[in-house]
Formats: structure tokens, sequence, C-alpha cells
């Protein structure tokens, strides 16, 4: 069963996306990485910056979390995490399916660049991997502040986020992007 988030589930939100972002240690940079991964007060600002978390969970067990936050035009993706013992059996593939019900809106997500198994997941689910001058647009267009740097990040976007690059003000606002610049395939 997939179900949105109650502020009585922040523990076990908070104790989800800290186990299974253990999946990041050793192979994102050591000075991005920090135990907690994700501290309470990180959560609970992303939740009153307009993070929506969804849980999936079975026979009252909670396997999976993912977030979706609407920025200006468009959903970002956040926090995906399924419990490490529950990786590889779907739960991932529902909780993104679900979210992407929940809006009609151009969807972006962000992940770290070597995080190769979320870079192949997102890809299978019809993602495109964005050019290195698109993705450090959106970023600084779409993403609050980032405390790590953005060259280990990669940015996906939806078939249906391209015509956010042919709004020639929004992408030339910065002079970084070319008017007709369009998600590499
Ligand atoms: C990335 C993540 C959210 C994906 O969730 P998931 O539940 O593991 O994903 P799914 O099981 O839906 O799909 C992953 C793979 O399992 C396969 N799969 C799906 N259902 C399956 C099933 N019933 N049995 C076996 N394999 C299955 C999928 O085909 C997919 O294959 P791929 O490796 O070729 O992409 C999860 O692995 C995770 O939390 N990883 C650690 C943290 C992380 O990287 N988060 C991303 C933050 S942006």
């Amino acid at each position: 069963m997939i179900r949105r988030c109650l502020e009585s589930d922040f523990e076990a939100t908070y104790i989800i996306v800290n186990e299974a972002a253990q999946a990041y240690r050793g192979v994102i940079p050591t000075d991005c990485w920090s135990e907690p991964y994700m501290a309470r007060d990180e959560l609970r600002d992303e939740i009153r910056d307009g993070v929506v978390f969804w849980w999936y969970e079975e026979n009252g067990d909670l396997l999976g979390v993912m977030g979706i936050q609407d920025v200006k035009d468009v959903s970002l993706i956040r926090h995906a995490y399924v419990r490490s013992t529950n990786q590889n059996h779907g739960v991932g593939s529902k909780l993104l399916s679900h979210l992407r019900s929940l809006t009609s809106r151009p969807t972006l997500i962000g992940t770290w660049k070597d995080a190769t198994w979320a870079v192949r997941f997102y890809i299978n689910h019809g993602f495109k991997l964005v050019s290195k001058e698109t993705k450090d647009h959106l970023l600084r267009e779409y993403w609050a502040a980032l405390p790590w740097p953005n060259n280990q990040r990669v940015a996906f976007a939806r078939k249906t986020a391209q015509r956010l690059l042919r709004r020639p003000r929004t992408i030339a606002s910065r002079g970084q992007i070319r008017q007709r610049t369009s998600f590499p395939a």
C-alpha cells in the first residue's frame, strides 16, 4: 500500500532514509558523506520547504519512502529510499509511478553521479540524463542550495520537461544555456 506520510511518521522516515543511504557510503566522495546522511533537522527543513513524502507499506512494515516537491513550474522527485533488504523488488518503481501520477508538471530528478544503480533506475523509468550545462542550470533554478558540489550530481528529466528548455527567458536568464538546447537522448 502506498500512502502519504503523516507527521507521526517522521522518525520512521528518518530511519529508513539513513538506513538506505548507506548505499552511498564509500561510493560518493567522502567529503559529501556524513553520519547520519540526513540529519533530523535537514529532514524537517525539507518537509517545511514542501517535500511531501509517500510511504510504501506492506503488512504494516515501512519498506520505502519517496518525496515529491513542486517548485515553480516543475515537480522534483526527492529522497528516494527503499530499505536495503527490500531493494530490487519493485518498491521504488511503484513509488516512482505513484508520484508521477500525482503531477502533470515536468518532472526532474537529481542524484549522485556515482550512484550507478540509481542512474540506471531512473533511465529505466524513462528519464533522460541531461547535459552538464543543462544540469547546472536546473540545479540552480529548481533545487534549494545544495551542500554538495554540483559536479558530483547528475540530473534527469522526463520528455515532458523538454518544454522547459524551449522557454528562451527561463533558459537564457542566467546566460548559460543556449535557447534551443535539448535533452540528449
Ligand atoms: C534507488 C532505489 C530507490 C530504487 O528502488 P528499488 O525498490 O530498489 O527499485 P526497483 O526494485 O523498483 O527497481 C530496481 C531494479 O530491480 C528490478 N526489479 C523490479 N522489480 C523486481 C522484482 N519484483 N524482483 C526483482 N527485481 C526487480 C528492476 O527491474 C530494476 O532493475 P535495474 O537494476 O536494471 O534498474 C533503491 O534501490 C534505493 O533506495 N537505493 C539506495 C538509495 C538510493 O540510491 N536512492 C536514490 C536517491 S536519488
